[in-house]
């Protein structure tokens, strides 16, 4: 994959990766990510189509200034079709990376082909998360992020995938760890302060796919089942032996889930 960084009146750099032919697939990384997060599927997934992975700002070596919010995430993926000439893609979003993906198509529906919610859903945090998260930032700002993320991310698998493969935690741990704090926490801002979506779900005149966990705590399978009868159009699929993980967890159904959605969005 090609790594490739753009500065735009709105942002001082935005890096993403690209590579691949064919129709154009987005991978939205979620939270505490960058888009190396879809190194195990990159490669089949880039034989079928052209693969563009943002890294969000204020991840990888994507820079933002001041505030960050879930719209200015949505308008840096939007730069990056943009400076490609991309004017339609299937989209699709890893947790954080899906309350992007549905705040893109609320200011950009034309540009979407397909939505692919991967671990995630249109709603906004309820009061206990936006609590649960204010005290992780504080507990942040006090200096304690590593203690953060080595406790949040390895919540993220399921207790026999941890067992299997402790070496896949740790790296996610240390990755997670190289993430400024000041971006942890404006991402946890930005969360807290993102607008329930789920009328830009019914109103979505694309195809929408939901990417479950049967054990995921955080885009729980009850809380993605209410919203999957929304769209007009959707594809859903639970994965039993999966928690928030599934490109690092079941990299090969995913491939086969997205592989069937995106074709069938540009079948249509
Ligand atoms: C993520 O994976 O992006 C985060 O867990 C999302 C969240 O905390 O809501």
């Amino acid at each position: 994959m090609e790594i490739k960084y753009i500065k735009t009146a709105q942002f001082p750099c935005l890096s993403y990766r690209i590579g691949g032919i064919g129709p154009v697939l987005v991978l939205i990384h979620g939270f505490p990510e960058d888009s190396e997060i879809w190194h195990l599927v990159w490669s089949k997934l880039s034989e079928k189509y052209t693969l563009v992975m943002p890294d969000l700002p204020g991840s990888g070596e994507s820079k933002y200034e001041g505030e960050l919010s879930i719209e200015v995430m949505a308008d840096s993926v939007k730069a990056v079709l943009d400076n490609e000439g991309m004017d339609s893609a299937v989209i699709a979003g890893h947790s954080m990376g899906g309350y992007t993906a549905i705040a893109m198509a609320e200011c950009y529906p034309s540009v979407f082909k397909g939505l692919s919610f991967v671990h995630s859903f249109a709603i906004a945090d309820s009061e206990e998360k936006k609590a649960t998260r204010r005290k992780s930032i504080a507990l942040i700002n006090k200096g304690g992020k590593d203690a953060f993320i080595r406790q949040m991310v390895p919540g993220l698998f399921a207790p026999s995938f941890r067992e299997k493969s402790p070496e896949i935690i740790e790296l996610q741990v240390k990755r997670g760890m190289e993430v400024p704090a000041e971006s942890l926490t404006a991402f946890y801002n930005a969360m807290i302060n993102r607008p329930d979506r789920t009328k830009t779900l019914s109103e979505a005149i694309f195809p929408v796919q939901w990417i479950v966990g049967e054990a995921d705590i955080i885009a729980t399978k009850e809380l993605v089942l209410q919203q999957s009868k929304l769209a007009n159009v959707n594809f859903v699929s639970v994965y039993p032996d999966c928690t928030h993980m599934c490109m690092l967890e079941c990299p090969l159904q995913f491939i086969e889930d997205i592989t069937a959605f995106t074709d069938y969005c540009y079948s249509k």
